[in-house]
């Protein structure tokens, strides 16, 4: 851990560490520390195709379970099974890098699509008219205190196992965590919502409606894929509603984590909206109610989640 004193703590605070990756236009790009720089670069210089599916997310806004409903979709609501790790199917790209991604479309070519997860902001993600982008935001307080947990959650990457939310708060508020500033990566996707191969939407909406949900994300993915969801009395469209389920994705969590220590969280942790209220104190809340009127204008995160969900305090 790296011991470092902020202005917005009294004491000598305990931080994560990151592998820090220095970007063309001169900024810095903070990732998981293990996370190789080969990757990073050779997954920025992916050319986007016909047939692309990216799943692009802010960090703990619903990556896995996105990933997990568009890939229960193009398999007809098969689930993965307890020997195959997500991330060979559907990899992270600034992670793997090129070559590992442009690979894995032979190993999933019965579905001819190439998967692919990122948390790049939209000017890094590459970019194609043919390809096809879901990008799942979640209201940053509820981003926050996952995250936090995560980073908790893997010592190898982060060396955080005691950190403390006060100071991940801090981190998160000012963008210095991995994969970057909150607030920058939704404002560099928002623009794009209505292109028509960008399919934008929230974690609290699909919670709140997971059926119109899946049904949206079917239509986007094709026709083909939304008809056949009402097939049999719905079979496809209920095994996915099922094996998406938080109950059903924290089984075999070995298909889209590494092992984390008995101690800490999950990683399906309780996928919940609102779990915030349990950590921030008045004064956080305001500090990120603050932080979030000064980074979007006042309709751009209409429909995204509510007001009252996000900066009341009570
Ligand atoms: P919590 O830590 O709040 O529980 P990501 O995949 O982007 O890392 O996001 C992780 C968050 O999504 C975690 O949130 C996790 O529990 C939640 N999540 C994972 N699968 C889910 C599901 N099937 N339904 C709802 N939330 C889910």
């Amino acid at each position: 851990m790296v011991e470092k004193q902020n202005k917005n703590l009294t004491r000598t605070t305990l931080l994560p560490t990151y592998t820090r990756h220095k970007l063309e236009n001169g900024s810095t790009y903070l990732m998981p520390k293990g996370f190789p720089i080969d990757g990073f670069e050779s997954g920025l210089r992916y050319v986007a195709r016909e047939n692309d599916v990216f799943v692009a997310t802010y960090p703990k806004c619903g990556t896995t379970w996105m990933q997990s409903i568009v890939y229960l979709i193009l398999r007809n609501g098969e689930p993965i099974t307890s020997d195959i790790k997500l991330s060979s199917i559907f990899p992270h790209l600034e992670e793997v890098g090129k070559e590992f991604v442009a690979n894995v479309a032979a190993m999933t070519n019965d579905s001819n699509y190439r998967l692919i997860k990122t948390h790049l902001p939209f000017d890094l993600t590459p970019f194609s008219e043919k390809s096809k982008y879901i990008y799942v935001t979640r209201n940053p307080k509820d981003c926050c205190v996952s995250f936090f947990h995560h980073t908790r959650g893997f010592p190898k990457h982060y060396d955080f196992a005691s950190g403390k939310f006060e100071e991940y708060f801090e981190l998160f508020l000012d963008g210095n965590v991995d994969f970057g500033d909150y607030f920058k990566n939704l404002s560099s996707w928002l623009p794009h919502k209505s292109r028509n191969n960008i399919l934008f939407m929230s974690y609290e909406d699909l919670k709140s409606n997971p059926r119109n949900g899946i049904l949206q994300v079917a239509k986007f993915l094709g026709e083909t894929h939304y008809t056949k969801m009402f097939a049999n009395d719905e079979r496809i469209l209920k095994a996915v509603l099922l094996h998406s389920s938080v109950s059903s994705m924290q089984k075999d969590p070995q298909r889209w984590s590494s092992a984390r220590s008995p101690d800490q969280t999950p990683f399906v942790r309780k996928g919940t909206v609102g779990d915030w209220k349990n950590y921030f104190t008045k004064d956080q809340s305001d500090r990120m109610n603050k932080k979030i009127r000064e980074s979007f204008a006042e309709d751009e995160l209409n429909g995204l989640w509510t007001n009252e969900l996000v900066l009341s305090y009570e």
